[in-house]
């Protein structure tokens, strides 16, 4: 059953992007999800990006419910849920979009020395100055208007990639596939490990609506986080399955 919560505080981060927190603590690791319920609507897998706080892009029905929601206003919470990141000795993370909301927590735990983070403009970069403050940075905007001109995989390309144990992943699917072939590249695709967003219905590994192809692993009890080596020559960074089980190309 889905916890109450109330929610305390929303804070605005990017012109699509919402920090809501609210009254509750979870214990849970970096990069494991939870199920949020908003009451009328929808149940959706969302990070979780502090131990009381979810980080929320709108997209559809159930992210837009939620931006018309403020303080006192109550949601569900089920989870923790999934497998999390793992915790390595240096660890360099690459984020893009609303992907950084699982990194953040990573990174405030310690243990990633190296950001690399990506978003399409300036306005656009989640948890810029969090990052700042913890570990070194380097941006990447699609149009240029901060840091490198262009895609952050491309960042990831002038990186010692030997240098690092673990190379942390979330964004956008074709960001994470090119990430993922700089390290086959390099040798060493068991390296990444990249945290999956795929449509949920059960959370907890009993319906099957988040199998990936080809071995049917469950996103959400298997992963979300999946090292490169497992994902390469799948499904992955060449489609996914919407609410009907329909191929969808990434
Ligand atoms: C483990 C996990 C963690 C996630 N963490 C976050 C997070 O921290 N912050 C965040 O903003 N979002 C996160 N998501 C994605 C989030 O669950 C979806 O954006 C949300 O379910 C969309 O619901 P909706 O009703 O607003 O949109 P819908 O009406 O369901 O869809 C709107 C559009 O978004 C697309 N879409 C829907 N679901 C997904 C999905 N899972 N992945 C990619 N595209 C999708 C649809 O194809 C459609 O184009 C996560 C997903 C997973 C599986
Ligand atoms: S969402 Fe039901 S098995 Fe993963």
């Amino acid at each position: 059953m889905p916890v109450p919560v109330r929610i305390t505080r929303v804070a605005r981060e990017t012109p699509s992007v919402a920090t809501f927190e609210f009254d509750r603590e979870f214990s849970f690791v970096p990069g494991q999800f939870v199920m949020v319920w908003v009451p009328g609507v929808d149940e959706i897998p969302m990070a979780l990006s502090s131990a009381s706080s979810i980080t929320v892009q709108r997209v559809g029905d159930a992210t837009a419910a939620l931006f018309r929601l403020g303080p006192g206003d109550c949601i569900g919470i089920r989870g923790p849920f999934g497998n999390g990141f793992p915790e390595k000795k240096r660890m360099l993370a690459v984020a893009g979009g609303v992907g950084a909301a699982p990194i953040l927590p990573a990174v405030v735990a310690g243990g990633v020395d190296k950001v690399l983070l990506g978003a399409r403009s300036r306005g656009e970069l989640l948890f810029r100055e969090r990052f700042e403050s913890l570990a070194d940075l380097s941006v990447a905007t699609d149009d240029g208007s901060l840091g490198f001109h262009g895609f952050v995989p491309e960042l990831l390309a002038d990186e010692d990639i030997s240098s690092f144990h673990a190379i942390l992943v979330c964004g956008p699917e074709r960001m994470m596939a090119a990430v993922l072939g700089i390290l086959s590249g390099r040798g060493c695709p068991e390296k990444g490990y990249f945290s999956l967003h795929r449509y949920m219905k059960c959370g907890v590994g009993v319906c099957g609506s988040c199998c990936i192809d080809p071995g049917g692993l469950r996103v959400c009890r298997d992963g979300p986080v999946f090292s490169g080596d497992i994902l390469a020559g799948g499904e992955f960074g060449r489609y996914s399955r919407d609410a009907a089980g329909r191929r969808r190309p990434v």
